[in-house]
């Protein structure tokens, strides 16, 4: 799909910083990977079979410092004995993480160049150490750093350069922690609302996904991962993490292989062929295979057919859960075989030091090849080596001036104010004028419930890091200069005595905007047994609609909860996702009109509690409407967000009425401003495939574009749709086309066309 809006990628090429590539460039330099290749060999028949476990061994930077793991003496310092024991006597080659908390740039170039001295200079075979570290919105274990809006704001942009440019500054800053490597982006699909780590996907479509994907990679690793502005990216989690029965972190997912294919894998799929270099696996299992133990997915899917070279990494100590957690090994031991034997390279243990012994241990006993570990070793030296860790194991502090530049901070805040998504607005509610305004609610005043979870610490709540110049939206309210603000902040389930104060603050007041939704969290921890909010949320928004003539509602949560009961007395709605740093700012600016909010729902917005579906759902899911049922009755549809403009689509046309493969069929349709402000528009394309051998999607988006209009103006919108566009996972789970009717949508334009 070629989407012909060059006018939007060149006027955003103008915000592209810190890259030293445009997202096009491709490395071909070949002769310069056989040089590597070469380099590496030399360097592998030179190594020990413990120098080569090591290699495969990460560890926790706890298991260096001083004190227990998960708690550390504060301040974090290195143990020189645990780092020798670590990087001279185990030889590990992999270090991670943070030990509780976010570092300075300084403590981050104190620890990691005195982990590189160690590892160069005094473990025998002087190779460096590969450190990984999750900055994942942003580098948000470094203080003082951007910190972006989460993956599933940054979807909402439905703008892919917002994506490059993310991944650019991200690399940027976390190589300005002197670090090489990041576990992102999360190519899981949010097709399960409860899931505690929804918000950390690009949302439910996979052609969505991939774009936003696609372009952070091509930020993060550049045209040279070399380069000290660019990092080596982790593909995660490989495979079917996001769709547990529970909707439950790491409980078990049952993926048939349409499914698989079809929905979760051409996220991973496009960031391969685009060239990333590494792949973390899912902690779950699939199918009831853990997928850790799973060679069908690790080497027959993922190295064999989609050709992936890169290093493969497990989750957290996901080898030992094969035993504790999903008892298909009786002993560490066994489990080391079961991964190594399924596809891993690098074990993330990272909290003892038995790995690489037992995995010795297991190739003197001729349970497991040298040669299968130099397969692994191979790959982790090649990324050492494409990193330029041999001739820079270390970063030059001074090379980042712009790290927590004000630059970088209103990139954050542009993709903050293009992600926020107006979901409601009666009566023109919105934008607000020059008014006294009560705030109100669990979230008015909190700076950590804007970051979310992989904040400055991994649950994202503890204060003490944050980046005091940062606003809550309590503080960027109270320092504009259209709004005179009365504050109450409540609990995140207020009570009565709460309410009732709140509703005595609305005492000459006609607006209220009231902030709800949820606190920080990820991974197991965000874990709900209801979509539901905290009942006091929904009961303040009832007290508080008697007492005022304007209600506006922000949300600010990982994931959709449920508003059904509340939204019919809210004037406005407003979704802010984790909008980040500039979270607030941003909301600001969409609530006075400042900004014309363009965000777009990268997800489907469930109406009930027990009820969800995707937007791509099938026909059958369509309960029929004559018994009185809901048809699919989301409260927002995918796509779906308002303007303080409007647009008016016209002259939808194609180039030809049917096309055949090999052919690319034009689709142009008009958009106009007709109202009286500029805006910003995502053009959505849509296809349906009347008829095919497996039952068909009701729609399934296939192109977007993002324009600029003025006011009153209209630009001619274009898309190529070729026959690769119309494939699906057919009967032999190859994908296919068929010929037959289609439809395309673009608003509530529509147009038929035959598939010859
Ligand atoms: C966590 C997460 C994974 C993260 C890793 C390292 O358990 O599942 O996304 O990258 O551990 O922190």
């Amino acid at each position: 799909m070629k989407k012909t809006s060059f006018l939007l990628a060149l006027c955003y090429g103008m915000f592209l910083v810190a890259c030293t590539s445009s997202p096009d460039d491709k490395a071909t330099d070949e002769s310069n990977d056989s040089t590597i290749d070469q380099r590496v060999e030399n360097i592998l028949s030179t190594l020990t079979l413990e120098d080569k476990c090591g290699e495969m061994t990460q560890l926790n930077l706890d298991m260096v410092c001083v004190g227990e793991p998960y708690n550390l003496e504060k301040p974090n310092k290195l143990d020189s004995a645990k780092l020798r024991k670590v990087l001279v006597d185990l030889k590990v080659g992999s270090i991670l993480n943070q030990g509780g908390q976010a570092y300075s740039r300084e403590k981050w170039f104190e620890l990691i160049n005195e982990i590189q001295r160690v590892a160069t200079q005094e473990k025998k075979s002087k190779i460096p150490v590969l450190y990984g570290i999750d900055a994942i919105h942003g580098v948000n274990y470094t203080t003082g750093n951007s910190l972006f809006p989460q993956q599933i704001g940054l979807a909402a942009t439905w703008n892919t350069e917002l994506a490059y440019e993310m991944g650019c500054i991200s690399a940027y800053e976390t190589r300005a922690s002197n670090i090489p490597w990041t576990f992102s982006p999360v190519l899981d699909l949010a097709r399960d609302a409860r899931w505690p780590r929804h918000w950390e996907t690009f949302g439910e479509d996979p052609l969505l996904a991939s774009d936003m994907g696609e372009n952070v990679i091509k930020g993060y690793e550049g045209d040279d991962v070399s380069s000290p502005y660019h990092v080596a990216s982790c593909l995660k989690h490989f495979l079917g993490y996001s769709v547990t029965l529970t909707g439950k972190d790491r409980t078990q997912a049952w993926v048939p292989e349409r499914q698989m294919r079809e929905y979760f894998l051409p996220t991973f799929k496009r960031a391969i062929d685009a060239g990333a270099k590494t792949l973390m696996v899912n902690s779950g299992e699939m199918n009831g295979i853990p997928v850790h133990a799973n060679h069908e997915i690790l080497t027959t899917l993922l190295r064999d057919e989609l050709g992936f070279e890169g290093l493969v990494v497990t989750d957290w100590e996901d080898i030992k859960y094969l035993r504790d957690r999903h008892r298909v090994a009786k002993d560490y031991k066994e489990a080391i075989k079961l991964a190594i034997d399924a596809g891993i390279d690098m074990s993330m243990v990272p909290v003892d030091y038995d790995f690489p012994v037992l995995l010795k241990e297991l190739v003197e006993e001729g349970e497991i090849k040298e040669s299968r570990l130099d397969e692994s070793v191979r790959r982790i030296l090649k990324l050492k080596m494409q990193l330029g860790l041999f001739e820079n194991p270390v970063m030059n502090f001074d090379d980042y001036p712009d790290f927590g530049s004000e630059k970088h901070a209103n990139s954050a805040l542009n993709t903050a104010r293009e992600s926020i998504t107006l979901l409601k607005n009666n009566n023109q509610s919105l934008p607000l004028g020059k008014e006294r305004i009560l705030l109100v609610g669990p979230l008015t005043n909190n700076l950590n419930a804007l970051i979310g979870g992989w904040g400055r610490t991994w649950q994202g709540v503890d204060t003490s890091f944050n980046n005091p110049s940062k606003k809550t939206i309590f503080q960027a309210f109270s320092e504009s200069d259209k709004l005179e603000v009365v504050h109450h902040e409540t609990s995140l389930n207020p009570d009565f005595k709460e309410i009732y104060e709140a509703v005595l603050k609305t005492k000459g007041i006609k607006t209220a905007v009231i902030c709800m939704g949820e606190m920080p969290y990820t991974e197991t921890v965000g874990d709900i047994e209801d979509m539901n909010l905290p009942e006091g949320q929904y009961e303040l928004v009832k007290q508080i609609s008697e007492a005022v003539d304007n209600l506006i509602i922000v949300l600010v949560e990982g994931r959709p909860r449920i508003i059904s009961q509340i939204e019919p007395l809210a004037d406005a709605i407003v979704q802010a996702y984790l909008p980040g740093n500039e979270g607030a700012q941003a909301i600001l600016d969409i609530i006075s009109g400042e900004v014309n909010p363009s965000g777009k729902l990268p997800y489907t917005y469930p109406r009930y509690a027990s009820s969800h579906s995707t937007y791509d759902h099938k026909t059958t899911d369509l309960i029929d409407p004559k018994f009185g049922l809901n048809a699919f009755y989301p409260q927002y549809e995918f796509g779906h967000g308002l303007s303080y403009t409007e647009f008016a689509y016209s002259n939808l046309s194609i180039s030809s009425d049917s096309i055949s493969c090999g052919d690319s069929l034009t689709v142009s349709v008009d958009v106009k401003n007709i109202g009286g402000l500029a805006g910003k528009e995502v053009i959505q394309l849509y296809v349906r495939d009347e008829v095919a051998s497996i039952t068909p999607a009701v729609k399934m988006l296939k192109g977007y574009s993002k324009i600029d209009l003025s006011a009153g103006e209209t630009r001619l919108v274009q898309f190529n749709l070729t026959c690769q566009d119309l494939e699906f996972v057919g009967i032999e789970m190859e994908r296919i086309t068929e010929e037959g009717d289609f439809n395309l949508m673009v608003d509530t334009l529509k147009i038929p066309f035959y598939l010859k």
